[in-house]
């Protein structure tokens, strides 16, 4: 099933200097059930494209259609957690600001903490965990809302390169038990080959498809698994070339 599909998609950013044109013509279409890693060079207009996905900023040109009431979490870059709350405080936050019940929003929190790894530290406050659990904290705020499709700015682009690989493996975890939809930034090709089941390779800005690769290595795999299968290096030679070829 189509759980979003964007259609000739533009987007120019209005400033005192002038305009910059970020997007250019995307066509992308989410199906449920998938992770897509989108995937282009730094100022690329990725994070623009996503916060267009997420509904947080309208495209100048083209349409973003998805079935109703179809919920979207999205994930900013940074981490976003607030200091002076603690974990628990922090996972429930947008229940407390949308009013929801407490009760309920708490004890799926502590669920989610618990199943992952955090229940010990829910009274503690964001400094007293390393960043990966900060990370794992993050992506429990973003599914407490119970979306259909999670869509994740660079998820691990704060953390350094070991933590990264084993808190890939922990939002690969998280994500496939709660059987979520997933779209994912990165400027990183291995992280995307190692996490998604498809990559998206944008050009440089403004951004437009360049290519659409079908990762076919073991799904149920965890991402440091499948850094290691064959298949993998081929990936990311193609992906590679091409993303440089996108230079001209
Ligand atoms: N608020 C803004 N005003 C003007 N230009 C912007 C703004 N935000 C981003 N841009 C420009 O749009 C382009 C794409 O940005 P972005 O989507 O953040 O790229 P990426 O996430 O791929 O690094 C960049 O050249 C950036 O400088
Ligand atoms: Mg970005």
């Amino acid at each position: 099933m189509k759980l979003m599909e964007l259609i000739d998609i533009s987007y120019i950013y209005h400033s005192a200097d002038g305009e910059t044109e970020a997007i250019k013509g995307v066509d992308l279409t989410i199906e449920e059930g998938g992770f897509t890693a989108i995937v282009g060079p730094s100022g690329s207009g990725k994070t623009t494209l996503l916060k267009i996905m997420a509904g947080l900023i309208k495209p100048s040109r083209g349409k973003v259609l998805l079935p109703e009431n179809v919920k979207i979490a999205y994930m900013p870059q940074r981490d976003q957690l607030f200091e002076w709350r603690n974990i628990l405080k922090n996972v429930t936050i947008s229940q407390e600001i949308e009013k929801q019940d407490k009760r309920e929003a708490e004890r799926y929190a502590e669920e989610l903490l618990d199943k992952y790894g955090l229940g010990e530290f829910k009274k503690k406050h964001p400094s007293a965990l390393s960043g990966g659990m900060r990370q794992r904290a993050a992506l429990i705020r973003t599914l407490l809302s119970r979306p259909r499709l999670t869509l994740l700015d660079e998820p691990f682009s704060a953390l350094d390169f070991q933590t990264r690989l084993y808190v890939s493996d922990d939002v690969f975890r998280i994500l496939s038990s709660e059987k979520k939809s997933c779209v994912m930034v990165t400027h990183d090709i291995s992280e995307a080959i190692s996490i998604a089941d498809r990559v998206v390779l944008l050009t440089r800005r403004p951004a437009t498809v360049k290519a659409i690769y079908r990762i076919e290595l073991d799904k149920s795999a965890p991402p440091t698994v499948r850094r290691e299968l064959a298949g993998f290096t081929e990936y990311f030679k193609t992906i590679f070339s091409d993303m440089e070829s996108s230079d001209e």
